[in-house]
């Protein structure tokens, strides 16, 4: 979870090209018969996450993955709202919350709508971003994300990677982090992923560890 390279947007052939790549990666569908989520289930369900809500009287097939709708995170403060990433998200503050946990680089709107686009509908349903928005403020206050990697491994199954877990500092220490990463535990489990991993300091190791994170072998970098 340290410093990344600015984004550098996929040009619209490139966007189709990797559109293809992870349609092919994820396109084959897992035996029924094995009891566990098969990949074609999976990419519906990520392709449910951005499709319009059924129209009046029609029954959905199967229910929206989590946080597809706006949730509230505390009974008690309804004006903090979870939900997916959306690419208006911009000018809510959300680049300016990222760069409270690394590097940013220059990102321009226009870039960053892209992006978004890019992750939401061109990844197969792999890269799942939720923010906590403070609707009396309108501004993103928290942000994490969870990569779905599907795994040729436990019978093609998946593993998720959590990345880029932030809170804004004025929210610290009110489990908008514990809630944020946990509900990123939903949507893993909702993928079908069998494990959650993730990287961090050694002093934030004690907030991963309320959850039931354990260390586990060493991480190794490269920087390109
Ligand atoms: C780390 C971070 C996400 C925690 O978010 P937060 O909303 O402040 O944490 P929460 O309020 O949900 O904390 C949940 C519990 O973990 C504890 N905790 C949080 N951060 C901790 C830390 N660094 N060390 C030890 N305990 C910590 C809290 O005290 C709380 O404990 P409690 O349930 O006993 O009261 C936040 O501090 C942050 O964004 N930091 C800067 C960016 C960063 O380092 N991100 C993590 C990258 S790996």
């Amino acid at each position: 979870m340290s410093g990344r390279p600015p984004v550098s947007p996929l040009s619209p052939t490139q966007a189709q090209r990797a559109s293809q790549v992870v349609g092919h990666l994820i396109g084959s569908p897992r035996s029924p018969s094995s009891g566990m989520q098969t990949e074609r289930n999976v990419t519906a369900a990520a392709a449910a996450s951005t499709s319009a809500p059924a129209s009046a009287g029609s029954v959905p097939s199967r229910p929206l993955p989590p946080y597809s709708t706006p949730t509230p995170l505390f009974p008690s403060e309804p004006h903090l709202l979870l939900r997916r990433l959306e690419a208006s998200d911009y000018s809510k503050g959300h680049v300016q919350l990222l760069a409270q946990l690394s590097d940013v680089g220059s990102v321009s709107r226009e870039e960053y709508e892209e992006r978004v686009e890019y992750m939401q509908h061109h990844c197969g349903g792999m890269i799942t971003t939720l923010v906590v928005e403070d609707t009396q403020r309108g501004c993103i206050v928290a942000s994490a994300t969870l990569i779905s990697e599907p795994k040729l491994l436990h019978s093609c199954s998946r593993a998720g990677h959590i990345e880029d877990v932030v809170v804004s500092d004025g929210y610290r220490g009110r489990a908008l982090g514990l809630r944020i990463v946990q509900a990123l535990h939903e949507v893993a489990r909702h993928t079908g992923c069998y494990k959650v991993m993730l990287d961090c300091k050694e002093s934030n190791a004690a907030f991963y560890e309320k959850m039931g994170y354990k260390p586990n072998q060493m991480h190794m970098r490269l920087d390109l």
